[in-house]
C-alpha cells in the first residue's frame, strides 16, 4: 500500500508496476493543482514548463489506459461475470470519460504559456481540481474492483507478459529518459528498493543518471505550488 492508495488486493499477481504508476499520478495530481492555484498568471516561464510537464504526464497516462483497454480489460473480458463485466465496462467509459477533462486542462497550459492572463488561470484551477477528483475516484475505484478482477482471473505468467507491454511504449527519448525517475520521484525509499530490485539493472541505470536532473527540472517547474 503506498499513500493514497484505496487497495492492494491479495492474489498471485505482483501488481508493484501498476501501483507505482498509480502512486506517480496521484502525486502529478497534487502537484498540478498546487502548481495552477500558486503560480502568479503572468510567469509565462513557469507555465510554458508546467504546460511541458503536462503534456509528459499526458503521455504516460495514456499509455497506461491504452495498455489496461488493448490488453488488460480485453483478456479478462472473457473470463469474468455479469458484475465483472460491468466494472470492466466501467473502466473503460471512465478512461473515456477523464480525457476531455485532461484535454481541457491543456488548453489552459497551452494559453497562460503564451501570455498571463488571471481569468484563464482561475478557470484552469477549477477544471485543474475537478480533473484531479476524477481521476483520484478513478484510480481508487480501479484498486478495489478491476485489480480483484485481475488477481482472480489471470495467472503470473499473463501478468508478467502485460507487465512487459506496459514498459515498452512509443516514447521519445526524452520521455523514455523521464520515465524511471517518474516513476521513482517521492516514493517511499521501501517502494524504490523494492522495484529496484524486481526491474533489474536498466531500471536502476536510468534511475541512476536521472535523478538529480529530473528532480532539478521538478524543483523549478513546480516552484510556486502551494
Ligand atoms: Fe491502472
Amino acid at each position: 500500500m503506498l499513500p493514497g492508495q484505496a487497495a492492494a488486493p491479495a492474489g498471485p499477481n505482483d501488481l508493484t508496476g501498476m501501483f507505482v504508476i498509480h502512486h506517480a499520478f496521484r502525486r502529478d495530481l497534487r502537484a498540478f493543482v498546487a502548481a495552477v492555484t500558486g503560480t502568479p498568471a503572468g510567469d509565462t516561464v513557469s507555465w510554458r514548463a508546467l504546460h511541458d510537464r503536462w503534456r509528459l504526464f499526458g503521455t504516460f497516462l495514456h499509455h497506461h489506459h491504452t495498455t489496461e483497454d488493448e490488453a488488460i480489460w480485453p483478456l479478462l473480458l472473457s473470463r469474468v461475470d455479469e458484475a465483472g463485466r460491468e466494472t470492466l465496462a466501467a473502466m473503460e467509459a471512465e478512461h473515456h470519460e477523464i480525457d476531455p477533462l485532461l484535454a481541457a486542462c491543456g488548453d489552459g497550459f497551452a494559453t497562460l504559456a503564451t501570455h498571463g492572463d488571471e481569468d484563464v488561470r482561475a478557470s484552469l484551477e477549477v477544471r485543474m481540481v475537478a480533473a484531479a477528483e476524477r481521476l483520484h475516484r478513478h484510480l481508487a475505484h480501479e484498486e478495489t474492483e478491476a485489480l480483484v478482477l485481475v488477481q482472480a482471473h489471470l495467472t503470473p505468467a499473463e501478468w508478467e507478459v502485460m507487465e512487459e507491454k506496459s514498459a515498452k511504449g512509443s516514447y521519445t527519448f526524452r520521455e523514455l529518459m523521464a520515465l524511471v525517475p517518474w516513476i521513482m520521484y517521492g516514493l517511499p525509499v521501501e517502494a524504490q528498493r523494492r522495484l529496484l530490485k524486481l526491474a533489474g539493472p536498466t531500471l536502476a541505470l536510468l534511475w541512476r543518471v536521472n535523478r538529480r536532473g529530473f528532480a532539478r527540472r521538478e524543483a523549478a517547474t513546480f516552484r510556486s505550488a502551494v
